[in-house]
């Protein structure tokens, strides 16, 4: 019997890969920013029994039924909306994802954003690039306060936790809204729990970190827009589809919300000439949320740990449970 087979679908760094070169045959998608066509996808998922997967990679039905081989599926991301979990579950193939080891990045990035939204940090170093800086004056590029504010967190997993444990040091309110209670994170954060529309009536920076489902899907309406001040900032790093981005658009240009800061969209990579990123007070990143070095390093390790337990015959350190 020869090596179980494992294709990457994005060229990884030689030392995170070579455990899986001693073991496996592996072959790798050999560009590094530049997706992997879906028909050899399809032809390498056929071959594989493991795949480590970018969250941009479409892993659904059609794609799992003919990957006949496949007992594993590792997914560089915490969140695997682009998995079709119950399919490859129904035919035993494990779906692993990389949580808690990307956690304090996300969330540092998160306020990071809320911060540069807030304080309009990428309009005030373009100005100056740009030579526009004439005079030192009173209300020359001038925000809004973070501190003492009110933040309303949309998606109190861990990654909520810990933008709340920095808004804490910021001394603000802390609301959230959450499929379920998390009590422990309300003692230890003295974070309080309301409903969304709550959240959306109170909240000065409304910041969005809930997965993508069906239940969550376009949850930021026109009507979730409506409802929140038109102070208030909205934040975005959980996924792009929880959000309808026209009436996102439409809130912006109305003045019905003051500023939006985005990292996810619900088009992977967003068109530059995208009517959102013609808004000034809209910040706009590509999907950066855990990218430090050392995250992704993580994340990616993770990932061959899992493939190898798997082929292995062992327990991956942190699978999918399909709901
Ligand atoms: C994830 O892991 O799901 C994040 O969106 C990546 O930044």
């Amino acid at each position: 019997m020869g090596r179980p087979y494992v294709f990457i679908t994005r060229k990884l760094p030689d030392d995170i890969v070579a455990p899986l070169y001693d073991k496996y045959d592996v072959n790798m998608w050999p560009h590094e920013h530049l997706a992997v066509p879906r028909d050899v996808l399809f032809k390498e998922a056929n071959q594989a029994e493991a795949l480590i997967t970018m969250l941009s990679d479409r892993i659904d039905e059609e794609l799992l039924k003919q990957s006949v081989k496949l007992r594993v599926i590792a997914n560089v991301a915490v969140g695997y909306d682009n998995i079709d979990v119950e399919t490859a579950t129904k035919r035993g193939i494990i779906v692993c994802n990389t949580p808690d080891v990307l956690t304090e990045t996300t969330a540092d990035l998160t306020f990071a954003l809320l911060l540069t939204t807030a304080r309009r940090l990428i309009e005030a170093a373009e100005f100056i690039k740009e030579g526009k800086w004439k005079s030192w004056s009173p209300l020359l590029l001038a925000g809004t306060d973070v501190h003492h504010k009110t933040i309303g967190i949309v998606g109190m997993g861990k990654i909520g936790q810990a933008v709340a444990q920095r808004a804490k040091g910021f001394h603000m309110r802390v609301l959230y809204y959450n499929r379920s209670r998390n009590i422990e994170a309300e003692r230890a954060l003295d974070a309080t729990y309301c409903s969304f529309d709550e959240l959306l009536e109170q909240a000065d920076f409304v910041v969005c970190l809930a997965p993508l489902t069906n239940e969550t899907y376009q949850l930021f309406n026109s009507r979730a827009f409506m409802k929140m001040k038109s102070s208030a900032i909205f934040i975005n790093v959980g996924r792009g589809a929880v959000v309808d981005e026209e009436a996102l658009y439409e809130a912006l240009i109305h003045e019905r919300i003051a500023g939006a800061g985005l990292d996810v969209f619900a088009q992977e990579p967003i068109r530059s000439d995208h009517p959102l990123l013609q808004l000034p007070n809209v910040v706009a990143l590509p999907h950066i949320g855990s990218a430090t070095k050392e995250t992704r390093y993580a994340m990616m390790q993770l990932c061959c740990r899992n493939v190898i337990a798997v082929l292995e015959g062992r327990k991956p350190y942190t699978a999918i449970q399909s709901q």
